[in-house]
């Protein structure tokens, strides 16, 4: 690097940014919700892209509408990248995903205050609809930048309220001119939030991240029949909701079995008409399991099909399926591992190596370069919640791994 005096986070302007952003779709209890591609992801972008063209980067937006900002080095050639996502669940926080993005920005500022021009490229990025609150898979935008899913495929994609992905792009104006496919990244590292307890409860300060679980999202759905509660016997109802309920409970029990890696969760259930007295006739509901273990997750996923289709027999309706999202257990690139708990040493903090249990960015991007993540605790473990929140003393420490491990990746 070309010196200048030795940078620094300054915390006031990161803490600054994170409290702007986090007023963009603010909800009661402290809390943002900013589901991809809604107005307030517009808004939550113009804010970003704003600041990132204060810090002279150099803006693109691609076809799938992440966004990309590029601080140049002394040579050209792919960047050494950061970033995450803006984009929150209904009832998210203000840190998940967007401390990431805005310690890229962050650890920019930190390098034009000393002066410093690194030898490679540095850029800081937000990948569209990580969530998949709203349009499933999650990590979609990462997922189309790495290849892993055709950027058509990803555009047709309907969300929740039946509208596609292409058509709300286009209506926040980020649907941009940028290819996607074929880019070039050096290294990435992300910095988030744990969104769990372990690094609180254990009194560590930085989680150097080893992998990600795998990630299997299923959507039910349970045909049954409409009727009376009060003149309907038990035993010759065909109940659309029972079997949901049935299947939710089969799904807990294995992943109890299972001794702690496996993890099952009903997010979602619609249920119709949805009314007190009729036993529904439908349900549409969502199973969410995850697992470090691939091949245990695939068992998982078989035994829950197959208890599906026994419970719909057993009471007399139809069941079918559809996958939401399909990754398998990632393992990030050992070197660069290594490095964060090295640089988290040298900085006096504690560190241990963990696995993630949300999904990230960063696994797709493993896909195609050495990737890592660092994680911050998050406060009792919260996260996909309004109350979620870390510490501004382990801000600042994560924000300084991260600076000092895209100087050192950006030097070699
Ligand atoms: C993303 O936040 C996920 O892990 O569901
Ligand atoms: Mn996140
Ligand atoms: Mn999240």
């Amino acid at each position: 690097m070309t010196a200048g005096a030795q940078p620094r986070i300054d915390l006031p302007r990161l803490l600054d940014r994170i409290a702007r952003l986090g007023q963009v779709g603010a909800i009661e209890g402290g809390g943002v919700s900013r589901l991809a591609l809604s107005e307030e992801d517009r808004l939550g972008r113009d804010l970003v892209c704003g600041w990132m063209r204060e810090l002279g980067l150099a803006v693109s937006v691609d076809r799938i509408g992440n966004v990309v900002g590029v601080r140049a080095g002394r040579e050209a050639g792919p960047p050494v990248m950061t970033g995450s996502h803006i984009d929150t669940v209904r009832t998210g926080g203000r840190y998940d995903g967007n401390l990431g993005v805005l310690a890229g920005l962050e650890v920019m500022a930190a390098l034009d205050d000393a002066g410093i021009v690194t030898r490679r490229p540095l850029a800081v990025a937000f990948f569209t609809n990580e969530e998949g609150a709203r349009f499933a898979p999650d990590m979609m935008g990462s997922l189309v930048f790495q290849g892993g899913l055709a950027l058509e495929d990803a555009l047709a994609t309907v969300g929740v309220d039946g509208t596609t992905v292409g058509e709300n792009l286009r209506r926040i104006g980020y649907d941009g001119p940028a290819p996607v496919g074929g880019n070039r990244v050096h290294a990435f590292v992300e910095l988030h939030v744990e969104q769990g307890p372990v690094l609180e409860h254990e009194g560590d300060t930085i989680g150097a991240v080893t992998g990600v679980q795998g990630i299997h999202w299923i959507e039910f759905t349970v045909e049954g029949v409409s009727n009376h509660a009060g003149t309907t016997p038990m035993a010759l109802r065909r109940d659309a909701g029972l079997v949901a309920a049935r299947i939710a409970c089969f799904a807990r029990d294995l992943a109890r079995r299972s001794g702690g890696a496996q993890l099952a969760t009903v997010g979602q259930v619609n249920l119709f008409p949805n009314l007190v007295n009729v036993i529904p006739s439908r349900a549409v509901f969502t199973l969410d399991l995850r697992n470090t273990d691939g091949a245990a997750l695939r068992a998982a996923i078989e035994a829950c099909l197959a208890y599906a289709r026994q419970a719909a027999r057993e009471e007399g309706v139809r069941v079918s399926h559809r996958v939401l999202a399909d990754f398998e257990p990632v393992e990030f690139d050992e070197a660069v591992v290594a490095r964060v708990e090295a640089i988290a040493r040298r900085r006096g903090l504690r560190v241990r190596r963990m696995p993630s249990g949300a999904g990230h960015d960063a696994q797709m991007l493993a896909r195609m370069c050495p990737t890592g993540m660092v994680f911050v605790p998050s406060v009792g473990g919260l996260s996909h919640n309004v109350k979620e929140y870390t510490h501004d003393r382990d801000i600042e420490a994560g924000a300084g791994v991260l600076l000092d491990l895209m100087l050192e990746l950006s030097e070699q």
